[in-house]
């Protein structure tokens, strides 16, 4: 996960974001050239935003499509509008393109430096879309540690999780870019209870502020800063991102997604057979030389995920 100077984003900038407000927005971490694959995935995921507008124009069945295992607890339990989760698709996805961006280098490499560890787990990995007319997608300013974490954010201390929305299409202002509030008028504020309405604290949500971007763009943002999503209004508008959390090594009392219920899944199966050691430390797997590997669970390792590369496990079992 470690990268060249050259590769390196210049953190500088955003480190002062990230301790005085809580967020920043890494404009165009990639590319569209370097996107291109994920994208012809994506598009065999989700329709285009006049694509779901026809459809329903159409009256044909709502092509949002649904998510086994996906998040129905928070559907459940989230005070407003259920149906605004009806985008999210959870990790693995069919494609391996969209599948490896959850390791992608540029991307860890910011939460590395954002929490002083390359020692990283990655906790949350969903596609999640949203429709102009598709629901009301208008949620009270809150913060994520209700989902996120069995305690309550810590106040004086740098935070050991980080969230991010890598931007899967262009987000224009009428595509709901998220609100956010700076730390700075935060600060003081009690995490209990975790919504706050605008009848309440008028001001923070005067104080809030958006980031649109482009496709590639990777917005951060740390668990203890309170931020809601708003309405769709753009015509015919669609907005795909990636939410993808992680988390220092460690720190068992954080997390939202488990990674070995979907062990089984032949996306999954692929995903690790195309993966390095590190980049699978990022799921939990044990580093190569780690008791839990004796002889027999290699040879299980290689079975249960062909084409796996077993030699820097079996070169750890035998120095
Ligand atoms: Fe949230």
């Amino acid at each position: 996960m470690r990268q060249t100077d050259k590769e390196r984003i210049p953190l500088h900038g955003y480190r002062r974001s990230w301790e005085k407000d809580g967020f920043f927005l890494v404009p165009e971490l990639m590319d569209t050239a370097e996107l291109a694959e994920a994208m012809q995935e994506l598009a065999g995921l989700y329709p285009s935003g006049a694509e779901y507008a026809a459809s329903r124009r159409d009256s044909r069945a709502d092509p949002l499509p649904s998510r086994p295992g996906g998040s129905q607890g928070k559907r459940r339990l989230f005070m407003q509008n259920p149906e605004q989760f009806a985008g999210q698709i959870d990790f693995p996805w069919t494609g391996q393109a969209l599948n490896r961006l959850t390791v992608h280098p540029r991307i860890t490499e910011v939460a590395a430096d954002l929490l002083d560890t390359h020692d990283l787990r990655i906790y949350q990995a969903q596609l999640w879309a949203k429709y102009t007319g598709a629901a009301d997608y208008e949620q009270p300013l809150h913060l994520d540690y209700s989902s996120h974490t069995l305690l309550v954010p810590k106040k004086k201390s740098r935070p050991r999780q980080v969230e991010m929305f890598l931007y899967l299409t262009d987000v224009e202002e009428g595509c709901a870019p998220t609100r956010l509030v700076s730390r700075n008028l935060t600060r003081d504020m009690s995490p209990v209870p975790y919504h706050v309405w605008r009848g309440t604290h008028p001001e923070l949500y005067k104080a809030e502020v958006s980031f649109p971007g482009r496709a590639g763009s990777l917005l951060v943002y740390a668990p203890d800063i309170w931020h809601r999503a708003v309405d769709m209004t753009e015509p015919e508008g669609a907005r795909i991102w990636m939410n993808l959390s992680y988390r220092a090594a460690g720190t068992d009392w954080l997390g939202l997604q488990s990674f070995q219920r979907i062990a089984m899944l032949p996306a999954w199966q692929r995903f690790v057979a195309g993966s390095t050691p590190r980049e699978l430390e990022l799921f939990g797997f044990p580093p190569p030389g780690h008791d839990a590997y004796d002889e027999d669970v290699l040879e299980g390792l290689s079975r249960r995920y062909p084409g796996l590369d077993i030699e820097p496990w079996r070169a750890a079992l035998n120095s």
